[in-house]
């Protein structure tokens, strides 16, 4: 714990009960959440549709005030201004003037965020060519794809070079290859070293990019730490298809990797422990099988997520009937 990167965003105890109308009892969405992000990481703050995701972001970017509790940016309180020029900031929904092309859009929110005139085009062709929307610079927003225009909030979000990024839902409603574009462009910005803070549900682009998590689930933390633990080593598993493999063989490795071999067909599917997967491979191709596919196992994850919600609703129930009361 000693060598570890020093904390960029911390957040203890936050609590916050919103009112939903004039003389209506006010309701518990944040039961003192805290997690910390650090130097270099990116960080997934996870969880299901209405978990506290974009209020917990609201409270970091000083757009809201918490009930109670405390969330700091770069070691100065959310509530002070000086550490704003640098973080960039994503919002879950954002609006773009749609008469304006790209480039006019990302020159005004330089201008905004104060980037020297001289250095203004330049900045905004760089910001450009990282979100990949050369071609479409000077096209009106109002042509621009979902997809074009979440990149835009990305760029947005990263015209002034900021330390640390946070994104709410960069991924939302994009397909396979939006998602994997924005995955790319997270991870260029970790390459840089900068730190992401990213609110998502997306069980699989948290998989690939994350390195820390935290879980919140009806407003409390379930977990915070590695992707990695998380995950469980043993729960890890990969599918592997082979042809061709001796049937001879095929019980022997069977014994070795304590897998089951199913034959579907001309093929036969096998699942591995993950620090198996190299020895069974090498072990298949000696006997001369043919490698189909290798694919890490993802429902486990998504298995573990379920359980998280369901422990959390649980243990909400549970609060519940013991008379703890949100006054
Ligand atoms: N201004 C508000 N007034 C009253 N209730 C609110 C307000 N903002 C959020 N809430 C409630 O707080 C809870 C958490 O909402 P929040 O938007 O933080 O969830 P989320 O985790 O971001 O979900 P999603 O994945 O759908 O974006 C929800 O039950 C929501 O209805
Ligand atoms: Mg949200």
């Amino acid at each position: 714990m000693t060598d570890s990167p020093p904390e960029i965003v911390r957040v203890d105890d936050l609590v916050k009960d919103f009112r939903p109308g004039l003389g209506l009892r006010s309701k518990r969405v944040l039961h003192g959440v805290s997690f910390a992000v650090r130097e270099g990481e990116i960080f997934g703050f996870v969880g299901p549709n209405g978990a506290g995701k974009t209020t917990t972001l609201k409270v970091l970017m000083g757009l809201i005030r918490p009930t109670s509790g405390r969330a700091s940016i770069l070691g100065c309180d959310v509530g002070e201004a000086g550490f704003r020029q640098h973080i960039g900031f994503l919002p879950e929904n954002p609006y773009f003037y749609p008469f304006l092309t790209g480039r006019e859009i990302l020159r005004f929110y330089a201008r905004l965020c104060g980037v020297e005139s001289s250095l203004l085009a330049e900045r905004v062709n760089d910001l450009l060519a990282l979100v990949r929307l050369e071609h479409a610079s000077d096209a009106r927003l109002s042509t621009y794809s979902k997809g074009m225009l979440q990149r835009v909030g990305i760029a947005q979000a990263l015209i002034h070079d900021p330390e640390v990024a946070f994104l709410d839902e960069p991924m939302s409603g994009l397909d396979p290859i939006g998602r994997k574009d924005i995955r790319d462009i997270i991870l260029r910005l970790k390459a840089a070293g900068k730190t992401v803070f990213m609110n998502t549900h997306i069980l699989s682009d948290v998989e690939m990019i994350c390195d820390r998590v935290a879980i919140i689930v009806n407003g409390r933390i379930r977990y915070e730490g590695p992707i990695r633990e998380f995950l469980r080593e043993d729960e890890l598993r990969s599918d592997i298809v082979l042809a061709r493999l001796p049937s001879e063989t095929s019980t022997e490795l069977g014994e070795r990797f304590s897998a089951t071999l199913q034959t579907v067909g001309e093929t036969i599917e096998v699942q591995v422990r993950e620090g198996q997967v190299q020895g069974f491979l090498e072990a298949a191709l000696g006997a001369g099988a043919e490698i189909l596919s290798v694919t890490p196992n993802r429902v486990s994850l998504e298995h573990i997520f379920l359980e998280a919600v369901e422990e959390g609703e649980r243990a909400d129930a549970r609060a519940d009937r013991g008379g703890e009361g949100t006054s």
